[in-house]
């Protein structure tokens, strides 16, 4: 296939720390004995981690994060690969992604790779004989390291879980600057305006919000942060944005951007306040962070005056405009390409080197089931390889230096 005809051709060339572990672990398939189950909003650049899984050995099982994010050509490319089974397909309903989901269970993958513990969830709930047989999982989101918490907090985990989400190498870069950058400029195709000069209120200064509210300031908007931790909340004072309560925030917001994992963070009480033309948005959870039934319950009438906004026309005569439904913007929206492929790329490598490091590696026989921090060694490794791909050097302790870190006293003698 040329670059015109293959759908993760410009991809690959943006996701060079998977293609240098494909081509590292690519000869001696260290995967081949095994079966890995992928959950991931199915685009592009899934496909490249799922190629690279492939090529490291693995048999793979694939469905998506949800069936809106899901791309029809991507399917078909992975669909028509050895050793690739898709049970995803763009535009399937809810309840038919749901059903693929039972399926890719039932066929026993040893792995689990997850998005928002969708799958090792499930595995859990309807399929316990199965779950006791998988030798472990890693899970990419913040939403899905809660539910493995109190999964891990009721004592039914059946095996050790990998939280990629809280490796440096994830957050610092995905949360921060992939959803940050792929959110703003997806708000801003969709409604063809521009931030410059207006208010962005963002909802939560997590690694999301910190992202947005950031870049939305470099790009010369006024910026209003609302929190319910009170040092988030100072951060995102000392950063330099205004903090307010939702409430107070409505009224002078030309844009809401909501990234909190949590639901009703736009509600029923603050419609009230809202202005005109409002754009809201939501770059946090599924669907849940703006109230869509309150929005339904005020409107006297909606209308869809441009591909991914919904606008709800109050009796009042004000316009509230939601994008993509209330889902993920920088995913779902008519015009998402989702996170940029060099910050996939970091992310995906570190889902690759959770896969391998406990299937592979051996760490799965060791652990006990439970939740888990990433070693730090796998970090690490994402990070030098990343640093080669930008053809970037960075120093190395000195054994002194190594051995002044390790020495507590730090005596003149020993220095
Ligand atoms: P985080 O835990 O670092 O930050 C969330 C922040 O929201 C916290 O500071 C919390 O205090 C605050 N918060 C909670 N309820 C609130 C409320 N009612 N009002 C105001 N603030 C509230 O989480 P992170 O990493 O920033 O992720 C946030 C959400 O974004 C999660 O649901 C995560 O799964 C999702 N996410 C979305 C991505 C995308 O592509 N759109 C990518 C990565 C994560």
């Amino acid at each position: 296939m040329s670059d015109e005809t293959d759908p993760l051709a410009w991809t690959r060339d943006y996701t060079p720390i998977l293609r240098s572990l494909a081509e590292e672990y690519g000869d001696d398939e260290p995967l081949s004995d095994y079966t890995v189950a992928l959950a991931s909003h199915l685009e592009q650049k899934t496909g490249v981690l799922v190629e690279t899984l492939n090529e490291a050995g693995a048999d793979v099982l694939v469905t998506g994060s949800e069936p809106h994010s899901t791309k029809a050509e991507v399917v078909d490319t992975l669909r028509d690969q050895p050793g690739i089974e898709t049970f995803v397909e763009a535009g399937m309903s809810e309840e038919a992604w749901e059903a693929g989901q039972h399926d890719l269970l039932e066929r026993e993958p040893d792995f689990i790779l997850d998005d928002g513990c969708e799958l090792i969830a499930k595995v859990h709930a309807d399929h316990p004989e199965i779950a006791r047989h998988v030798v472990g999982g890693g899970e990419q989101t913040t939403a899905g390291i809660t539910r493995l918490e109190a999964m891990e907090a009721d004592d039914v985990l059946e095996f050790p879980v990998y939280g990629v989400n809280d490796t440096p190498m994830k957050h610092f870069f995905d949360n921060v600057h992939g959803t940050g950058e792929s959110s703003l400029s997806n708000v801003m195709i969709t409604t063809n305006t521009m931030l410059s000069g207006k208010t962005v209120v963002v909802s939560g200064y997590g690694y999301c919000g910190r992202g947005i509210a950031r870049k939305a300031r470099g790009m010369g908007a006024q910026t209003i942060v609302t929190e319910v931790d009170p040092r988030k909340a100072l951060e995102a004072h000392m950063d330099g944005h205004r903090i307010e309560t939702m409430e107070a925030a409505a009224s002078e917001a030309d844009y809401v951007i909501t990234s909190t994992g949590n639901r009703d963070v736009v509600r029923e009480e603050h419609l009230d306040e809202l202005q005109d033309g409002v754009i809201l948005a939501n770059a946090g959870h599924f669907d849940v962070e703006i109230a869509i039934a309150d929005l339904e319950d005020a409107a006297e009438r909606v209308t869809e005056p441009r591909d991914g906004v919904t606008r709800y026309h109050l009796d009042d005569g004000r316009r509230i405009n939601l994008l993509a439904e209330g889902r993920l913007v920088n995913l779902t929206g008519p015009h998402s390409n989702g996170h940029p492929a060099e910050v996939m790329d970091t992310t995906f490598a570190m889902m690759f080197e959770a896969a391998r490091d406990m299937l592979a590696g051996g760490s799965g026989e060791e652990l006990a089931p439970g939740l888990y921090a990433i070693p730090d060694r796998l970090d690490r490794e994402v990070a030098y390889r990343k640093l080669d791909t930008l053809d970037v050097a960075v120093d190395d302790l000195t054994e002194r230096q190594r051995e002044y870190y390790e020495d507590w006293e730090h005596s003149d003698s020993a220095f």
